[in-house]
């Protein structure tokens, strides 16, 4: 058995670190806000330090929640220093948004029920109720801002409107789309000419993370204009729609809907408290309509262009989350098993790569593209484990250690030689990794 003691000591360091007081930051410098899908993941690590630090971590996101429900993915920090950030966003142009705190006007991966409910479980079962019934409206207006906002033609599947709000940024399937059908014509010509790099100073990511480690500069200018887009219509969904730029049944957040969902439904259970019809209805549609994004040919699910309905088969790490959704039949479980186990695909030395290793889009440094992350490694480990996979999860816990023990940790590591990547000190990693070596 591994010793974990210093590793523990390592990320523990790490989380006190990146305290704000409220929340905790991503990682100093890069990402100092606080982030929706990220304070989650830092709870579920918190949760085994000081269960009450992590109530407050997971509380403090219902500051930032719209008066319509929605989540966003960012609650700016006041900071006088970043009054930049906070302008670009301007989410007081929606009268849904918070009148205190600035925000951003999209949302990211619904992870807040699991991390509610992974917290619950250090608690006794009366205090486990006091916190649920804290968190249950909140938890409640989000999943039903999800589907009223979201799945306009009640498919099922829920959409979403740029990339950011998928958290797997530059994932291949995105960056496919906006490459093949959605690069803006301002961009392209700029490229042609080879003019971008002049705008080089529209970024502040790679002052801190080399530029091989992050998006493209035409990738990074077409985000800022999808961004000023959403801000043109104030961040409401039906204006945008009539004119998005993008609008993608993303596979990442699906998968993770439906483990969601699951969980505010065993949060309701506990409670004695029925969720409405209507909700329950949209949760079941969920998990049926999830079906189609199955694609026989490539034995795979891939995300789905909302308009066409074609799916998009650019294959990435969320090919392998309906592991994490939990509800797909063993015999699919199995086949994504396979995926796994192969060296090519998802199983070089230090998995799982954020993209399969065939794929034209990989790049064993390139964010979203290669390297492997903590989060998605967590979320498969689980799916893995409820799917009876213990050995492949073992296999998965270790070697996640094994780069944060090696390393130390890092946003993403290289799949190939377990090399650190992108910023360091980075929350959701020493959290993660307290959680996995805890188990
Ligand atoms: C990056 C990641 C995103 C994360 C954010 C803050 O943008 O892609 O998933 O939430 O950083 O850590």
């Amino acid at each position: 058995m591994t010793d974990n003691t210093d590793l523990i000591a390592e990320a523990t360091d790490v989380l006190r670190k990146n305290d704000q007081g409220g929340y905790t930051m991503p990682a100093p410098h890069l990402y100092p806000h606080q982030w929706l899908w990220d304070s989650c993941f830092i709870a579920i690590g918190l949760r085994h330090l000081d269960v009450d630090r992590a109530q407050a971590e997971l509380r403090s996101l219902l500051r930032g929640q719209w008066n319509n429900g929605m989540l966003p993915n960012m609650i700016m920090s006041d900071a006088p220093a970043y009054a930049g950030d906070r302008n670009v966003w301007r989410s007081w142009l929606n009268p849904d948004a918070p009148s205190d705190v600035a925000t951003s006007g999209i949302t990211q991966p619904p992870m807040l029920a699991e991390a509610v409910v992974q917290v619950g479980l250090k608690l006794s079962l009366p205090e486990r109720r006091t916190w649920y019934k804290q968190m249950l409206p909140g938890l409640v207006a989000y999943h039903e801002w999800l589907y009223r906002e979201r799945d306009p033609h009640h498919e099922g599947l829920v959409i979403l409107l740029h990339p950011w709000e998928s958290g797997l940024d530059n994932t291949p399937p995105w960056m496919y789309e906006l490459h093949e059908h959605l690069m803006p014509f301002w961009v392209r010509a700029l490229d042609k000419m080879k003019l971008t790099p002049l705008l080089g100073f529209v970024r502040r990511d790679t002052w801190h993370v080399a530029p091989g480690q992050r998006f493209q500069m035409t990738e990074s200018l077409a985000l800022f204009d999808a961004q000023i887009r959403l801000r043109r219509k104030a961040y409401q969904t039906n204006r945008i729609l009539d004119h998005s730029l993008f609008a993608i049944e993303d596979l990442a957040f699906n998968s993770m809907l439906i483990r969601a969902n699951e969980q505010l439904k065993a949060i309701a259970t506990t409670l004695r408290q029925p969720l409405s019809p209507g909700l329950t209805e949209s949760m079941d549609r969920t998990a049926v309509a999830f079906d189609d994004l199955w694609d026989p040919y490539t034995g795979q699910y891939y995300p789905r262009d909302f308009v066409s309905h074609n799916l998009i088969k650019q294959s990435s790490v969320a090919t392998l989350l309906p592991l994490y959704a939990g509800h797909i039949s063993k015999e699919r479980a199995a086949e994504l098993v396979k995926l796994i186990e192969s060296e090519h695909l998802f199983g070089p030395a230090y998995p799982l790569p954020s993209a399969p290793v065939n794929s034209p889009y990989f790049d064993a440094d390139r964010y979203w593209q290669g390297p492997s992350w903590l989060n998605v490694n967590w979320m498969v480990i689980d799916g893995l484990k409820r799917y009876g996979y213990h050995d492949h999860a073992h296999a998965l816990t270790e070697s996640s250690l094994e780069m944060v023990r090696t390393y130390g940790c890092n946003e993403y590591f290289n799949p190939l030689t377990g090399e650190p990547l992108g910023a360091k000190d980075f929350s959701w990693t020493a959290a993660l990794a307290i959680d996995l070596a805890s188990d």
